[in-house]
C-alpha cells in the first residue's frame, strides 16, 4: 500500500516494492546468532527491509590491519541506518576497538540505552519497576584512545572532554526527555576529582538544563550513583554521563533487570544511526545456541521507531513482552532452557499472531 514515511531518511514516498535499506553488521562471537534472530523478528513485522550485509569481525581487523574496513563505513554512510552485532576487541594490546572507531568515524555522538524491567521476568528486583534511560557521550573521554608510555612503565591515558561534545549530548538528552515526557535528569560525574574535565561536562549540562525548567535536574558523583542504583534503582529516570561512566553504569544497570541479554541500545549521529545491544561478543557462549537475542531485538525496535515504523515497533515489542510474560521459552541467561532459535521462533509466532496484548 502506498504511503509516506517519516523517519531516518526524511520523508519519502514508498510502496511495497521500495524497501528500506539497512546495513546489517552481524559482527562476531554471538553476533551472527543474535543478528539472524533480530532480522527474523523484524521481517516478521512485515516492514520491507533490504538488509545490506557487511562483515566486520575482530579477525578481519587483525588480518587487514585497517582500523575500519571502508566497505562498512561506506555502507552505513549510504543507508544511514545500521543494525549491528558485537565485535571482539583484544584486551591490552592488538588493534583499537572497532566499535569505538565506527562511532567516531560516523560521529555517532549519543548512545541511548533504555533499561527496563521485562514483564514476568524473575530478577532480584522483580518487585520494583525499573524504567530508566542512560545517555552516554559516545565520542571522547578516555575513549579518545590517546595513550602514551612516557618512560618505561609509566603510561598516561588522556581523558578528553570538550564543550562541543558535552553540550551536544546534554541537548540531545534534554530534547529526548522533553519529547518523551520524562521527568528527571541526573548528570553523573566525578568532578570532585577531575575538576577541569568533568567540571566542564557539568558546566555544559547545567547550562543546557536551564533551558528546560520543566525537567528536574540533579547531579550525582559516579560512585554514589552506582550505590544508589543498586539500592533504589526505581528513583532514576534519565541518566546523563560521559563515555566511560556510561559504559560501566550500563552494565551495572543491565544487571538490575536481568542481565546483558536484554538491554538494547542506539548510537545516534546527525547523519546516521547504528543500533546495537549493550553486550559484547560473549565468547564463552558463542556458537552454542545459548545467546539471548532480546537485546538486539529490542535494539531493532528502536531502529523501527527511528525509521518511523511505530506500529511495527510496538508490535515487535509487545511480542517480546508476551514471550517473557508466558516465560516458557526463555534462554538460559534469564532462567529458561530454550535455545536462541526456540526463543526467536516464539517471538516470530507472537509477532505473526499479532496477539502481544497491551
Ligand atoms: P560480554 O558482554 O561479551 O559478556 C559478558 C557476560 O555476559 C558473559 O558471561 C556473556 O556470556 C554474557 N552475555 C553477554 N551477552 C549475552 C547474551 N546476548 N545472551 C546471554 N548472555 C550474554 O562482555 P565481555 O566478555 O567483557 O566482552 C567480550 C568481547 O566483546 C570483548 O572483546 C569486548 O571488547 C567486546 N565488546 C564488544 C562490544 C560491541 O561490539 N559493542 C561491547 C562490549 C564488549
Amino acid at each position: 500500500m502506498p504511503g509516506r514515511r517519516e523517519g531516518a531518511g526524511g520523508t519519502r514516498e514508498y510502496n511495497e516494492v521500495m524497501p528500506y535499506r539497512v546495513t546489517l553488521i552481524p559482527g562476531d562471537g554471538i553476533g551472527p546468532e543474535v543478528a539472524e534472530a533480530a532480522v527474523r523478528a523484524v521481517n516478521a513485522t512485515g516492514v520491507a527491509i533490504d538488509w545490506e550485509r557487511v562483515e566486520l569481525t575482530g579477525k578481519i581487523i587483525e588480518e587487514s590491519r585497517e582500523e575500519l574496513p571502508a566497505a562498512v563505513l561506506e555502507s552505513v554512510q549510504r543507508t544511514r541506518v545500521g543494525l549491528k552485532g558485537p565485535v571482539t576487541t583484544p584486551i591490552a594490546g592488538g588493534f583499537q576497538s572497532v566499535n569505538v572507531a565506527l562511532r567516531k568515524a560516523l560521529d555517532l555522538y549519543a548512545n541511548v540505552r533504555p533499561v527496563r524491567t521485562l514483564p514476568g521476568l524473575k530478577t532480584r528486583y522483580q518487585d520494583v519497576k525499573i524504567d530508566l534511560i542512560i545517555f552516554r557521550e559516545n565520542t571522547e573521554d578516555l575513549y579518545a584512545g590517546l595513550e602514551h608510555e612516557v618512560v618505561k612503565d609509566v603510561v598516561t591515558s588522556l581523558k578528553v572532554i570538550t564543550r562541543r561534545a558535552s553540550e551536544r549530548i546534554a541537548r540531545y538528552t534534554f530534547e529526548y526527555a522533553r519529547r518523551l515526557g520524562r521527568k528527571r535528569i541526573t548528570a553523573v560525574h566525578k568532578a570532585n576529582i577531575m575538576k577541569l574535565g568533568d567540571g566542564l561536562f557539568l558546566r555544559c549540562t547545567r547550562e543546557v538544563a536551564r533551558e528546560y525548567p520543566e525537567l528536574e535536574y540533579k547531579e550525582l558523583i559516579v560512585d554514589n550513583a552506582s550505590m544508589q542504583l543498586v539500592l533504589r534503582p526505581e528513583q532514576f529516570d534519565v541518566l546523563l554521563m560521559p563515555n566511560l561512566y556510561g559504559d560501566i553504569v550500563s552494565d551495572l544497570a543491565a544487571g538490575l533487570v536481568g542481565g546483558l541479554g536484554i538491554v538494547p541500545g542506539a548510537n545516534i549521529g546527525e547523519e546516521c544511526a547504528v543500533f546495537e545491544a549493550v553486550h559484547g561478543s560473549a565468547p564463552d557462549i558463542a556458537g552454542k545456541g545459548l545467546a539471548n537475542p532480546t537485546a538486539l531485538m529490542l535494539s531493532a525496535v528502536m531502529m523501527l521507531e527511528h525509521l518511523g515504523e511505530i506500529a511495527a515497533a510496538r508490535r515487535l515489542q509487545r511480542a517480546i513482552e508476551k514471550v517473557y510474560r508466558e516465560g516458557r521459552r526463555l534462554t538460559p541467561d534469564v532462567g529458561g532452557t530454550a535455545s536462541t532459535q526456540q526463543f526467536t521462533d516464539a517471538v516470530v509466532e507472537a509477532v505473526q499472531a499479532g496477539d502481544g496484548g497491551a
